[in-house]
């Protein structure tokens, strides 16, 4: 089983940004903590980061072509914008488990929204980094079920 754990925008600067609401761990930290529970469930983990729209977009179109079963993803901003990256998880049709490492349910009015939410298979908020391990672990689960 191949999971993609899929970052947007500013999580690349975690532990330089908003310590109060993200902490002080940085992104090396997060992909080390996901790497080792990967291992302990014996998944194999591919990671992206990036700050770029349309680069999210390739890279949920690169995942079809490279049989991805499903994809761990942060959209950061673009959850709260992104018709085109919610409209690329439609078409690749890839298991997707929405992850925030804050509460985004009791922050600002604007992060009430979220484009990807509809069509993610579970959204996780507010765990911190453990969301990310809780996002393999809810796709391995969803993957045992359809068998
Ligand atoms: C975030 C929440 C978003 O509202 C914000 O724009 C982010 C990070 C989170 O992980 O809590 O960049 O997705």
């Amino acid at each position: 089983m191949k999971i993609l754990v899929l970052n947007g925008p500013n999580i690349n600067f975690l532990g330089v940004r908003e310590p109060e609401i993200y902490g002080s761990a940085t992104y090396n930290d997060l992909i080390q903590m996901v790497t080792d529970h990967a291992v302990t469930r014996g998944v194999k983990i591919e990671f992206y980061q990036s700050n770029h729209e349309g680069d999210l977009v390739d890279a949920i179109q690169k995942a079809y072509y490279d049989k991805i079963d499903g994809i761990v993803f942060n959209p950061a901003a673009y959850t709260h914008t992104s018709v085109a990256i919610l409209d690329a998880i439609k078409a690749v049709k890839i298991p997707t488990v929405e992850v925030h490492i804050s509460k985004v349910d009791e922050r600002e009015d604007f992060r009430q929204i979220s484009y990807i939410r509809q069509i993610a298979i579970k959204t996780i908020t507010g765990k911190g980094f453990l969301g990310y391990c809780d996002g393999i672990d809810a796709i391995i689960d969803y993957l045992k079920d359809c068998k």
